[in-house]
């Protein structure tokens, strides 16, 4: 198998940064290197060590005024929505019935499913993010769709079909209960760990599934656990959801032991949003080892609440998190975007996220939240090549603006609170190159 590397500024954590002083969690070299065979990452370090050890290396890309990161992470976001990214004017469960309902029945027709996979993927490329858990919706279509792209980049992604069987219109409801986890499972078995996808079993949230289709998920999550399949829902995002949970579900303590009560908690359960959740609940989600998603651009713009890091990183009952864009509810595809977003609702409340912080999360918390943290999101051997190189001057004011900064961590807080879209200049899948913002072919498919 012949050699791939790249070479230049290098940034890769290897520890979290909530729990440990930040000396110990990152790695940074100027001049760096990683050299890449069959797909993973077989030496990565100081340009000066790990290049005399590969005499025959000659196809070696060079980045400079440029950061090589580990490719950036969104745990949690729905590719169905994208055609409706910027619908104004609505709480979440007016939102949902306004817009997000008639977008996703759209998605019956394999056509429209083929032709959004194909943007999203795009756009998520475009932005250096490698990785992420999305949902896809009622239809079969929706997930081939989803997988077929994704194999066809071969990225690693987590998807699945939504389980959702009342409170919505019948155009998106699944048919029959039953049939609905019969379908889930076919798809499971099709496309969990074939190449580099895996697959989600997704109720929508508590609401919108009957008890009998969270117990029956439930049982297809544990007899399926040990391969490493995943849960993926909504949870504790705005005041009149969990309002609902309460009224549809009386018997039960909170909204997380909804899920409890039907076996969704685990290790690879993720929980998007968790805004508004009370101590008992943060207990439940840290004893079951659940991973959390924070979706700062998604709840600020419909206005649900805000995200608590400091809860959640809590030293007693640690939870691990990584970062969502939440499209369409989010306001965009960029995972630096959502970390300028989380650095301001932080700040509401007297907290602050620090780029070291931040970057973490966009990389290796995000593959540690969904129990990737050996596979994906670190610049180290052993792991799969998946690299965003990150632009340092991306406009001219902010190669200006750079000239008043020397650490790499100010330069990249400047980067992210910026907020501009053209910040990632090259993304690598599996040792390939995919995306190149320099070619006039920008991405490797058309
Ligand atoms: N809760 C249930 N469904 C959704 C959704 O599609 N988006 C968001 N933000 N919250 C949800
Ligand atoms: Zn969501």
């Amino acid at each position: 198998m012949p050699l791939k590397s790249v070479r230049g500024q290098m940034l890769s954590f290897k520890d979290d940064p909530f729990l440990k002083p930040a000396s110990e969690c990152y790695d940074h070299y100027q001049d760096g290197l990683i050299v890449i065979r069959d797909g993973k990452i077989i030496d990565a370090g100081d340009y000066s060590i790990v290049a005399p050890r590969y005499p025959q290396l000659n196809d070696i890309d060079t980045y400079s005024d440029a950061l090589i990161m580990p490719g950036l992470i969104d745990c949690h976001t729905h590719y169905v929505q994208s055609p409706m990214l910027g619908s104004f004017g609505d709480t979440l469960l007016n939102w949902l019935n306004r817009y997000t309902y008639p977008t996703e029945s759209m998605f019956r027709d394999k056509g429209v499913a083929d032709e959004v996979a194909r943007m999203f993927f795009r756009q998520l490329l475009e932005h250096g993010t490698t990785t992420a858990n999305v949902f896809a919706t009622t239809f079969e279509t929706s997930v081939e769709a989803f997988f077929e792209e994704s194999e066809r980049y071969n990225t690693r992604m987590i998807s699945g079909k939504v389980l959702q069987d009342r409170n919505l219109p019948d155009s998106l409801k699944d048919e029959s209960t039953e049939g609905s986890i019969l379908l889930s499972e076919r798809l499971l078995n099709k496309w969990h760990r074939r190449g580099r996808q895996l697959y989600a079993i997704i109720p929508r949230f508590a609401p919108t599934s009957t008890p009998e289709q969270l117990r029956l998920a439930g049982e297809l999550y544990r007899s399926n656990m040990d391969k490493g399949v995943y849960v993926h829902t909504h949870l504790d995002e705005a005041q009149s959801e969990i309002d609902w949970v309460r009224q549809l579900y009386p018997s039960h303590p909170n909204y997380t032991e909804v899920y409890g009560h039907f076996g969704l908690l685990g290790r690879r359960s993720i929980m998007a949003h968790c805004c508004i959740v009370q101590e008992d609940e943060w207990e439940t989600l840290h004893r079951c080892g659940c991973g959390v998603a924070h979706c700062p651009s998604s709840n600020l713009f419909l206005g649900d609440g805000e995200f608590k890091y400091w809860e959640a990183k809590e030293k007693s009952r640690p939870i691990r998190f990584g970062i969502g864009t939440d499209v369409g509810a989010g306001t965009n595809f960029s995972v630096p975007r959502q970390l300028s977003e989380a650095y301001k609702v932080a700040m509401l409340h007297s907290h602050n996220l620090d780029a070291l912080r931040s970057f973490y999360l966009a990389t290796r918390g995000g593959a540690e939240t969904l129990c990737l943290g050996d596979t994906i999101g670190s610049l180290a051997p052993g792991y799969e090549a998946d690299i965003a190189v990150i632009d340092l001057k991306p406009s001219e004011y902010a190669e200006w603006r750079m000239r008043f900064s020397d650490d790499i961590f100010e330069k990249l807080f400047v980067i992210m609170t910026l907020g501009l879209d053209n910040i990632n200049l090259a993304t690598y899948v599996a040792g390939r190159k995919v995306y190149d913002r320099m070619r006039d072919r920008k991405f490797m498919y058309a």
